[in-house]
């Protein structure tokens, strides 16, 4: 049997991280600069229906069996071949390679989830539509992230720009032109899960304080989608920045973050924002053409882990 193999690309969240949890909209953005990589080839020759996973990233070959039942992996391969309604595995060797950062709010478990979704479906004779591997994925994130809202997984299964509301609506945006972004890692590493527990914590202790903040994080995500839909990157700068400002008042930032958003604006920056769960990961910066290389030169000088632009709403990638 031939090899099969799938991919699947990162994503940032411009606008309405946590705050999307709450019923609140979100807008999030595949990122094409990272991916995940899912390799499937048959092993013919070997009896067992225990899959070989190999994890080049990590370091890590060892049979399916040995990863705990709760492992993300595990789980993507196993509610995959349930839905399918296939009973026992054919002896066969999963690579799953990835360049995005894990815990920095670029999706890598939603896209690892899913790379790995769509090469065993494949790999089994089964073409599924996107709602079914959107719908794997997210039993895979709520194992991992707890509460998850499900942007991560929507954004990363239908590779498009969307504006998401939890259990209620997911709609693709048409962006006028495509935007660059710069992306900064800070190099800390911090797990959605814990974060979005933080949050929830907060919630519970101030609902009124914070109910506000989810409030207005939502009039700034519906605000940036009239500004992104017509173009005017000054205004979708300025709507990250007040973004960023309410996820600070909400605890999710750290000392690093606020330093490489500064960093963003001092040199010249229309806006910044850390993106995803928080408390480490990255930051985006919209910037005027004129001034990427400042910006990007800056992060670096001021301690990013690692800087790159991506482009969003240009054509598709081929997965
Ligand atoms: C994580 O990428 C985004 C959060 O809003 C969590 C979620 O939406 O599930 C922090």
């Amino acid at each position: 049997m031939a090899t099969i193999y799938a991919k699947a690309f990162g994503k940032t969240i411009l606008f309405g991280e946590h705050a999307v949890v709450y019923g609140q909209p979100a807008i999030a953005v595949p990122v094409n600069a990272v991916y995940a990589k899912a390799t499937i080839e048959a092993l013919p020759k070997t009896n067992s229906h225990d899959a070989l996973i190999v994890l080049p990233n990590l370091g890590i070959t060892r049979n399916l069996s040995d990863f705990a039942d709760n492992d993300p992996i595990r789980t993507a391969i196993s509610i995959t071949r349930d839905y399918l309604s296939i009973k026992m595995l054919p002896a066969m060797m999963i690579t799953i390679a990835s360049n995005i950062p894990i815990a920095a709010g670029l999706g890598s478990s939603a896209a690892v989830a899913i790379a790995t979704i769509k090469a065993v479906s494949q790999f089994l004779g089964f073409s599924l539509e996107n709602k079914e591997i959107n719908d794997l994925a997210f039993q895979v994130e709520i194992i991992q992230h707890g509460k998850p809202s499900g942007i991560d997984n929507s954004t990363i299964t239908y590779n498009q720009p969307l504006y998401f509301v939890k259990d209620y609506s997911m709609e693709l945006l048409v962006l006028k032109n495509p935007i660059k972004i710069v992306i900064a890692d800070s190099g800390i590493r911090s797990l959605t899960k814990e974060v979005v527990a933080e949050v929830r914590a907060l919630y519970q202790k101030e609902p009124d304080t914070t109910g506000m903040i989810f409030d207005q994080i939502g009039d700034i995500s519906k605000k940036a989608r009239a500004e992104i839909e017509k173009g005017h990157l000054k205004m979708i700068g300025n709507l990250m920045t007040l973004n960023h400002q309410l996820l600070v008042r909400l605890g999710v930032s750290c000392n690093a973050l606020d330093n490489l958003v500064d960093v963003a604006l001092g040199n010249g920056a229309y806006g910044a924002k850390l993106c995803g769960g928080g408390k480490g990961g990255i930051i985006i910066a919209v910037t005027p053409e004129i001034h990427i290389e400042k910006v990007i030169s800056a992060l670096i000088t001021n301690r990013a882990a690692n800087v790159f632009m991506t482009t969003i709403g240009s054509t598709r990638d081929k997965e």
